[in-house]
């Protein structure tokens, strides 16, 4: 496979961190061209920050981390604390990061990357709310037709809403955003929940993180052990949903993962059901298909691939 230029858009959060982690695993298949920082499972000052902890954890200093947005296009930032703990990568005790943040605003590395690289050439891969995206889609629309793809976490149908009955977290967050990229006309891939609760971090697979006797290793176990008390208690099952992994893992081995080539639209008028994605899974109306959205992971290869990825750094 082509060696393809990514850029992570992205919240940390544990499952950003390990979704970074396989990125910088696999520098044969992915070129990370930069890491922007968005206001999500914590605020900025956060995300941008516990990105370079990851880059650090994985011994890339190298790697430039931006930081985005600070709140949502025009609603007030919901957070996730009681998911992810005060600081966004509760867990193990990590040291601050001592690589420098990059000076440039994250919306404005996305929009002169797309114009330096070639067109088709760079895959966005957003992580949290879509707000860094589509403050640069707004900002710079000669960028869209530029964009390879975008393959996001986001979004829920069969599996309903996580922060509310009707939505999924990212989504919800910036509804406006999500609407804005949906309706870009950009190739996206999307990784609903329906898709990562069946990703779950069970106890064999959390051990096989652990038992690799490495740094990296240890941490992503600790993350897990951390993130996962609240999904388990909330959903009563072995194991958390382990969300943004899979689409890092969806650029590697995208055999792992099936959906369909459907609409996808963003309520963003109601309070009650702001931010669900309203998918026509069925095809019973005749809005236009804007979306690959998957509805199925082979669970034990994806958690393969990852144990094995992290066992390289
Ligand atoms: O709903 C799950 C998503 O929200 C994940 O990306 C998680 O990191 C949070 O951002
Ligand atoms: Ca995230």
């Amino acid at each position: 496979m082509a060696r393809r230029k990514i850029i992570i858009d992205t919240d940390p959060g544990q499952d950003d961190a390990v979704a970074i982690l396989l990125a910088l695993a696999s520098p044969a298949e992915i070129e990370v061209l930069g890491i922007t920082a968005v206001a999500g499972n914590v605020p900025l000052a956060l995300t941008q920050k516990n990105a370079r902890i990851v880059c650090e954890l994985a011994g890339r200093r190298d790697i430039a981390v931006f930081a985005g947005c600070d709140a949502p296009l025009k609603r007030r930032l919901v957070t996730a604390e009681h998911v992810h703990g005060k600081t966004g990568l509760d867990g193990p005790v990590l040291p601050d990061p001592t690589m420098p943040l990059a000076d440039t605003h994250g919306v404005d590395f996305i929009v002169e990357t797309l114009r330096t690289e070639a067109p088709g050439t760079v895959t966005l891969c957003p992580l949290g709310p879509l707000t860094n995206i589509a403050t640069a889609l707004e900002r710079a629309p000669d960028i869209g037709p530029r964009i390879a793809e975008i393959v996001l976490m986001g979004g829920a149908y069969f599996e309903v809403g996580n922060i509310t009955p009707a939505a999924e977290f990212n989504i919800y967050v910036d509804p406006e955003a999500a609407e804005i990229v949906f309706r870009s006309g950009v190739k996206l891939t999307v990784m609903p929940l329906d898709v990562t609760h069946k990703a779950l971090t069970t106890r064999p697979r959390v051990e096989a993180f652990r038992n690799l006797g490495t740094d990296p290793g240890r941490v992503v176990a600790e993350w897990t052990d951390f993130f996962e008390r609240f999904d388990e208690a909330k959903y009563g099952q072995d194991g958390a949903p382990l969300h943004d992994p899979c689409v890092i893992a969806y650029l590697l081995r995208p055999d792992l993962f099936s959906g369909r080539n459907i609409n996808v639209e963003i309520e963003t008028g109601s309070d009650l059901t702001r931010g669900m994605s309203v998918a026509d899974w069925w095809r019973v109306t005749d809005r236009a298909p804007n979306a690959t959205f998957m509805g199925d992971v082979d669970a034990d290869g994806f958690f393969a691939l990852l144990t094995e990825r992290v066992a390289r750094l």
